[in-house]
Formats: structure tokens, sequence, C-alpha cells
């Protein structure tokens, strides 16, 4: 169900239910983070498993201090910075967030959204939202109400439009002085080391996944993805009946074999490509294609942090 009323979801929230909520990066499946049922509630309803701890949002830097034990520097500085926006900070927690919010760390993720109804309603709580993205397990991200209900139509998802950077916040954490990278995400490395200098990157996703959140399949569209530099090289090596190709800048060459091609940002504006991913991999997953083949993103700034969301997308 979406709605775009304000008192309907403070009201499930206050009860203790599960809503959607609209963020500047993707939609959240958010709940009381001092209520612990909800908080199994999320694990259970996106079949997520606990070890995999959740980002809490608040509405200020001095609701995210009442949290924490302490705020090293670089941290201060970076949320000066950046928020409200889509950094999510690991910091040590208090007393007041629960093991199971952070499934039995000692640090807790937290962030600002920059999202104008999301902050209003936060402003209107007396207690912060846990809310990991609102999809279920290994699936796609959602960026739109109409995802969020597609996924969980029972809930109120909480209208807010489509999310303007599209891809998920950028998580990092702190070692001593060090910065250190743990997600790519709408924040490019090199913005944040703009701020701060060098940071230590800690993304590599691993099939065993030491850290949380780097599981390696990720994101996935329900049929198969490759993710290459040259789509038109693999048609020759596949037998798939019905081909999907998702272009960066432009299609390059138009092959009868292939029945859709799709752009996701025509312009080569990557914060546009960002902000098309997933709501193109939706599209393209709701056509019965049976192979999506992506055209791999320049390297550097957001064009990072796709390929890193295709690369898992892409992972069986
Ligand atoms: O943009 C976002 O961050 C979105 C919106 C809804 O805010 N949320 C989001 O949540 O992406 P989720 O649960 O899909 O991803 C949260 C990531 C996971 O990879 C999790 O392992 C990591 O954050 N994380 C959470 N708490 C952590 C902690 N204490 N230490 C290390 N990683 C943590
Ligand atoms: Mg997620």
């Amino acid at each position: 169900m979406i709605t775009s009323d304000l008192s309907i979801i403070r009201e499930r929230l206050i009860q203790g239910d599960l809503i959607g909520l609209p963020t500047e990066t993707v939609y959240g499946l958010a709940a009381n983070v001092f209520n612990s049922n909800a908080v199994s509630a999320i694990f259970e309803t996106k079949n997520r498993p606990t070890s995999n701890p959740l980002i809490v949002h608040v509405a200020s830097l001095s609701h995210a201090r009442a949290l924490v034990n302490h705020f090293p520097e670089k941290a201060e500085q970076l949320a000066q910075v950046f928020w409200p926006g889509p950094l999510t900070l690991i910091l040590p927690k208090n007393k007041s967030v629960s093991q199971l919010v952070t499934a039995n760390q000692p640090n807790v993720a937290i962030r600002v959204p920059n999202h104008p109804t999301t902050l209003s309603l936060l402003n209107q709580l007396d207690f912060p939202l846990v809310a990991p993205s609102a999809n279920p397990f290994n699936r796609i991200s959602p960026t739109t109400a109409e995802h969020v209900d597609g996924y969980f139509p029972s809930i109120y998802t909480l209208d807010g439009g489509a999310c303007k950077a599209g891809v998920e916040s950028t998580i990092v954490g702190f070692e001593g002085d060090e910065v250190v990278l743990l997600r790519h995400g709408a924040i490019s490395i090199e913005a944040i080391e703009a701020q701060v200098g060098r940071i230590l990157n800690r993304t590599s996703p691993s099939a065993d996944a030491t850290l949380p959140g780097q599981h390696k399949k990720h994101y996935a569209p329900s049929c198969e993805l490759i993710v290459t530099y040259e789509p038109l090289f693999m048609l020759s090596a596949v037998k798939h009946k019905k081909i999907g190709i998702l272009w960066y800048k432009a299609v390059k060459i138009k092959s009868l074999q292939v029945d859709v091609n799709l752009v996701l940002s025509p312009t080569g504006d990557l914060e546009i490509a960002a902000k098309n991913l997933f709501a193109t991999l939706h599209t393209m997953d709701r056509m019965g294609l049976d192979l999506i083949i992506v055209e791999r993103l320049p390297a550097h700034d957001l064009g990072v942090t796709i390929n890193d969301r295709l690369d898992r997308a892409a992972t069986k």
C-alpha cells in the first residue's frame, strides 16, 4: 500500500510496524530502532541473515551522538560535510543500541538521510529508524515506492518519489586516525578523499564475507546477468532466447539477436547512470528476458560504485 500521509506512517511506526521509507539513495524497510520485535521483523521480512547489521537513520548529527560512545574527529569532519546525505559512518555504539541491530558488533552504522519528507518524519518521532534497503535479500534495491510495493504489498510505503541518487550510501569506518571504505556508494572515493586525504579501501567482495554486508552476490535480477566492456562480443558465446543489452551512453550497434536495447545515461553523466541503474534493472527484470548484458562503466567516480553493484548482480 502506497501512501503520502505522514500521520499513517508515523502511527504504524509507533505501533511497531514496518514501513517503506523513501531516502535519497534507495527506499528502506524501516522500523523503530528501540523496538526489538520490529527489528526482528525486518530480518524476517527481508529474509536477511541476522549476522548482517542494520543502518540507523537519524534526524541530525546530535541525534547520532546520542547513540555512540565516541565520535572520531574525521567522522565529525565527514558528517559536517556530507550530512544530510548518502554517507554512513560506522561508530562505537553505546548501550541504547541493541546487539540485534548491530549483529553483535560493538559498532553501529548511522546516517542522516537527505530526503525532505523523511527528515520531517524523523523530526516527528522520538526514536531513530533502522532501515535496510527494502528488497528481499539479494534482490534489486528499490528506487520508487512502486518497487517497494511490488516486493511488500501488505506494508505501508511512504511515497517520496524516485530516489535522486539511486544507489546506496557509501559506508566508512574508522581505525585510529584512518578512514576505511567499507562499501562503495553514492559518494565517490574522490569526494571523500578531497575532505580527509587518502582512505583505505576494504570493499573487495568475498564469497565467505568476513565483513558484514560484503556478500558477493547481491542486487540481482531474476535472470542471468553479464557485465562486460564489449556487449556485442558476448553474443556469439551465448545461446539465450531473449536478450537485453543495457548500454552506458548509447546503443553502439543494434543486433538482431537482441530483443531490448536500453541506455543508462545518454549524456554519459555518471550520477544520472547511478540514478537510473536499479530502476532500469527492475524494468528489464519484468520483460521476461533470460539474459541481460550490461556494458561496464568507466572505473572512476560513481562508475566504480555502479560496476560494484553490477559485478554483484552478475555473481551466480
Ligand atoms: O543508502 C543506504 O545505505 C540504504 C538506505 C535505506 O539508507 N540502506 C542500505 O541498507 O543500503 P542495507 O541494509 O541494504 O545495507 C547496509 C550495509 C550492509 O552491508 C551492512 O552489512 C552494513 O551496512 N553495516 C551495517 N551496520 C554495520 C556495522 N556495524 N559494521 C559494518 N557494516 C555495517
Ligand atoms: Mg541492501
